[in-house]
Order: C-alpha cells, then sequence, then structure tokens
C-alpha cells in the first residue's frame, strides 16, 4: 500500500506492506535512526516520535497509521541555526548519558511544552513517565526540562527550531 505523510516537514510517499511497523519505516526505509528500539513492547519510549504533535511509540504503531498526517522525528528538531533550544537544554544540563533514550525525552518534552510551556517539576515527571533512562537517574532531566522551557518562553519563534 501507498504511505503519504509529511515527515520532517518534508512530503513523503512510498510503498509499505500493510503490516509495517512505523519505527521499522522510520529507520529502515527513510534512513531515520534516531527512534530507538529497545522494549519493542510500548514500555520505553526509546522509540518515541511525534504523530500530529502527539508521541506514540513507533515501535507499537502501524505505519499506515501515519498516513495524512505529520511525523516529526529527532532529525527534524535542529534548524539552521544549531540544536533546537530543548536539545541545547538537554547538553547544557548534562541529561544525556548512553543517550539510547534521549531522542524520545526531548520529543516527549517537545509535546509537553507545546501544550503547557510553565509546567511544574512534578507535571514534567507525571508526562515524561512513559520514557524510561537506565543512565542519569533522571534529575538532570528534569532540571533540562525546566531549563527549556524558560528557553522557549524567552526564544523568538524562529529559534525553536524549523516546526516548534
Ligand atoms: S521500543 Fe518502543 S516503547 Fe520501547
Ligand atoms: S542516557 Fe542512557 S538510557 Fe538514558
Amino acid at each position: 500500500m501507498l504511505l503519504e505523510a509529511t515527515v520532517n516537514n518534508r512530503p513523503v510517499s512510498l510503498e509499505i506492506e500493510p503490516r509495517a511497523i512505523l519505527l521499522d519505516v522510520l529507520r529502515d526505509h527513510l534512513g531515520l535512526t534516531g527512534a530507538k528500539r529497545s522494549c519493542d513492547t510500548q514500555v520505553c519510549g526509546a522509540c518515541t516520535v511525534l504523530l500530529d504533535g502527539s508521541p506514540v511509540s513507533a515501535c507499537c504503531t502501524l505505519a499506515y497509521e501515519a498516513g495524512g498526517r505529520t511525523v516529526e522525528t529527532i532529525e527534524g528538531l535542529a534548524g539552521p541555526d544549531g540544536l533546537h533550544p530543548i536539545q541545547q537544554a538537554f547538553v547544557d544540563r548534562v541529561a544525556i548519558q548512553c543517550g539510547f533514550c534521549t531522542p524520545g525525552f526531548v520529543l516527549t518534552t517537545k509535546a509537553l511544552l507545546a501544550e503547557n510551556p510553565c509546567p511544574t517539576r512534578s507535571e514534567i515527571a507525571d508526562f515524561l513517565g512513559g520514557n524510561l533512562c537506565r543512565c542519569t537517574g533522571y534529575w538532570n532531566i528534569l532540571d533540562a526540562v525546566e531549563d527549556a522551557a524558560r528557553r522557549l518562553a524567552a526564544a523568538p519563534t524562529s529559534s525553536q527550531g524549523p516546526s516548534s
């Protein structure tokens, strides 16, 4: 079947198997390997991408469900001026160790701050509850999300990446 979608602000049209998994299509057909496969059972959030702005586990989403919709992966965040403010906050707050979970955390943070630009620490922890990290201990991640919220509040829209 034909899948037509917008991926990272670009139109995509490709033939897929009806049972194709979104994560496989992104990684194997489009070369977007930022979303990671870890648990493969919708538990860890390493495969998170944004579908029409909402976080989904790409490991458990059929690719055809993306038809006619927008998909955003970590590769779509940085703009011509550099990293997206959320990415930069994660770097500056050392919210990354191995980095395997980081694309999912960053994209979930983007969705959170789009609907709640000034979340409390407990709201951040709740929203990120579906993203697991084995390395950081989470405190630096919470710090990074608070920092990202401040940066986005202060930044002009043009510096927030191509699809903020
Ligand atoms: S790999 Fe998809 S939720 Fe863990
Ligand atoms: S930084 Fe290693 S799993 Fe999160």
